[in-house]
């Protein structure tokens, strides 16, 4: 029976309420399958800041990196936005974790569940079949490279190593081969150093995987064609911003912004796993946020750094039936709130006899 020793960071706005909803549904995982759940509960982003800590408190760091498993709702909101720098909830908690834990393969999903696929504003035609996983770079880039002010104006400096693109287009090209066998790397090579750079590394792992077809498109049209033709793609490698910025596209595909999970990996099992959206300050507090992203984290987390695959699975099998049985919140069209969906879910990993 393992014991699931996990650093619990819910932070701002909706986090701290898909975070409840997401320990509802691990408490009944742990306790169908007799597992120990023992999270450690820290303070990150505008809630330290609130408690007169750090963005980061040290407390919170030090458990993060000793248990090295991390589930994390999110940080920011208006509240927080007259901070500047490293003062601010994003750039002193979110960043630096990444940073300081080399979490620098950020994997976010796009796979619209079946129950959604009406639910979203394209046509079905253009969601079905639609499976692809981006591969986000996390800790390079603009995100960190020199930022500041001078006489001029203000300055934010865009660098990668060969070895920041060298990894992580080893992780899209190792996920390639247990999946469909496709890359596709996304740039700005008609414009950006860094990008250009990318791209020959890119085509250099590539050479290492010759079952596996690669394709490079620019960020501007990779918008247009994740709309248009999001069936053709397999893995999506791209850098930090880049990854940002699609995958929040990739959520409209998905049915909404609560539905998307990441894991934020290093080598081995450290894990960082968050939902894909933020602290979500126009709905806060009301019970409307959608918590299945932050469940279907969870799950991960349960797969990736505890190797707890069938607990996984569980969960993940529950995530489907509230979506078949229509048991959601009302940005997917459903009447429940956050902590019902949490509850709902609860109930039905607690019953093993619809589990594999
Ligand atoms: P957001 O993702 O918080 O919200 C965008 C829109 O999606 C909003 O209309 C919101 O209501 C909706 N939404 C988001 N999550 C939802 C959910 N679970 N269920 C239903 N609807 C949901 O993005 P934003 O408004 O641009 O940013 C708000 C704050 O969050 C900012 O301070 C930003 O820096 C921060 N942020 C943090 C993270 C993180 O901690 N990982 C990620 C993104 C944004
Ligand atoms: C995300 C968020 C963060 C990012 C912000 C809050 C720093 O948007 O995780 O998608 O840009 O990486
Ligand atoms: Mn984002």
């Amino acid at each position: 029976m393992a014991n699931i020793n996990f650093a619990y960071l819910p932070g701002d706005g909706i986090g701290p309420e898909v975070g409840e909803a997401a320990m509802t549904v691990l408490n009944a995982m742990a306790i169908r399958f007799g597992h120990t759940l023992e999270p450690e509960f820290g303070l990150v982003g505008g809630a330290a800041i609130d408690a007169g800590e750090k963005p980061l408190p040290d407390d919170t760091y030090d458990s993060c990196e000793c248990t090295g498993a991390i589930l994390l709702g999110a940080v920011g909101g208006p509240k927080w936005d007259h901070l500047k720098g490293e003062d601010r909830p994003e750039l002193g908690s979110l960043l630096p974790l990444r940073k300081r834990l080399n979490l620098y393969a950020n994997i976010r999903p796009c796979k619209p569940y079946p129950a959604l696929i009406d639910k979203a504003p394209l046509k079905r035609e253009r969601l079905e079949g639609t499976d692809f996983v981006v591969m986000r770079e996390l800790t390079g880039g603009i995100y960190f490279g020199d930022k500041g002010r001078d006489a001029q104006g203000a300055f934010d400096v865009c660098r990668y190593s060969d070895m920041e693109v060298e990894r992580i287009a080893i992780k899209a090209f190792e996920l390639a081969m247990t999946r469909r066998k496709k890359v596709t790397s996304v740039d700005k090579s008609n414009v950006l150093e860094t990008s250009r750079l990318w791209r020959e590394v890119v085509i250099r792992v590539a050479a290492n995987y010759p079952e596996v077809a690669l394709e490079h498109l620019l960020v501007d049209a990779m918008t247009m064609h994740m709309l248009t033709r999001a069936q053709d793609f397999d893995v999506v490698l791209t850098e930090n911003m880049f990854g940002d910025i699609l995958t929040d596209e990739a959520s409209v595909l998905a049915g909404s912004m609560g539905v998307i999970p990441s894991a934020s990996l290093s080598d081995g099992r450290l894990g960082m796993y968050e939902p894909i959206h933020g602290s979500a300050p126009d709905i806060a507090g009301q019970g409307k946020a959608n918590p299945l992203a932050m469940i279907l984290s969870a799950a991960w987390m349960l797969r990736l750094s505890f190797g707890l695959n069938a607990e996984a699975s569980a969960v993940e099998t529950a995530v489907e039936a509230a979506l078949e049985g229509d048991q959601t919140t009302g940005d997917l069209g459903g009447k429940l709130s956050t902590q019902q969906v949490g509850e709902w879910i609860a109930e039905y990993v607690s019953q093993n006899d619809h589990q594999s």
